[in-house]
């Protein structure tokens, strides 16, 4: 009871304190507000893999048609050899000084990661700073990356299940390669199989850098006596892990890998950024930090 009493005065204080809070607010509104996005992805130097980027872009720009649209790439290492390629891309923070530079007010950032790990981290620390900056932004928010919460991973094993080329048997297995982390996302790739595998349990998620490995995947696919497997990149891009790690001649690409055990691997080299209905999960992401500025 005497809780209850206690709520009810604290809400009254809140209001008369608060209330006249938020209507000044509403009168200084910034009449010269200036909303941009910012889509941050990890980036690619292989000429093939941009087309899952540029398809990103495209379906970014038609989604919020009326704001501005700027890109960076968290990766230095291939900012660094597009410079000399001749090919300029920020960093998130270069591109966030010369949007504060060019006056935007509020910005909507967009991580094009696919787990939240150490670059989206870095992105989100890093942009409320922005925001605490003498002369920052007003607003600035960090939309999360395509494995968000538990709607995510289920959307994303939807449509990477609609994607399995159709000519796939159901005895024949699919193995997803996630890029791995030693940060404690990387549970986000077990968990995407989890998923997987409640509608199809011959799916199967490996990294390339941590858990679970290939070899983890192969003692797995052993008991089921399993001869042919399609490989799918699970990265915004079909980039060089796909194309040398996954599908490669090498000696350690998956694909030999699986040779050696006498099982046939068909390499799918498609970024997830080129199926829109993936994008649209981004495009949701970003709908509702623009909808919070
Ligand atoms: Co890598």
């Amino acid at each position: 009871m005497r809780r209850g009493i206690r709520a009810v005065a604290a809400g009254l204080v809140f209001f008369f304190l608060a209330a006249p809070m938020v209507w000044a607010q509403a009168e200084n509104a910034n009449p010269q507000k200036k909303t941009g996005i910012l889509l941050v992805a990890f980036g690619t130097s292989v000429p093939e893999a941009q087309k899952a980027l540029d398809n990103i872009d495209e379906k970014m720009r038609a989604a919020f048609p009326e704001i501005p649209v700027r890109w960076a790439y968290t990766s230095s290492m291939i900012r660094k050899k597009l410079t000399k390629e001749g090919k300029t891309l920020d960093s998130p923070e270069t591109a966030l000084s010369q949007m504060m530079e060019e006056g935007f007010t509020h910005v909507a950032v967009q991580s094009l990661h696919i787990i939240a790990g150490e670059e989206y981290h870095e992105l989100v620390r890093n942009a409320e700073l922005f925001g605490r900056m003498a002369g920052g932004f007003e607003r600035i928010e960090v939309g999360l990356p395509l494995l968000g919460d538990h709607y995510d991973m289920e959307a994303v094993a939807g449509v990477i299940l609609g994607r399995i080329p159709g000519d796939r048997t159901a005895s024949e297995s699919v193995i997803l390669m996630g890029h791995g982390t030693e940060h404690p996302a990387n549970a986000a790739y077990p968990a995407l199989m989890h998923y997987l595998q409640q509608k199809d349990f011959n799916v199967f998620v490996g990294t390339v850098e941590s858990y679970p490995t290939i070899q983890d995947i192969m003692k797995m696919l052993a008991p089921k006596g399993v001869q042919k497997v399609y490989l799918m990149p699970l990265m915004a891009v079909a980039g060089d892990h796909a194309r040398n790690d996954m599908a490669g001649d090498g000696p350690d690409s998956w694909k030999s890998v699986l040779a050696g055990a006498r099982i046939d691997a068909v390499p799918i080299l498609k970024g997830l950024g080129e199926y829109d209905e993936i994008v649209n999960i981004w495009i949701d992401h970003l709908r509702e930090v623009v909808k919070r500025l």
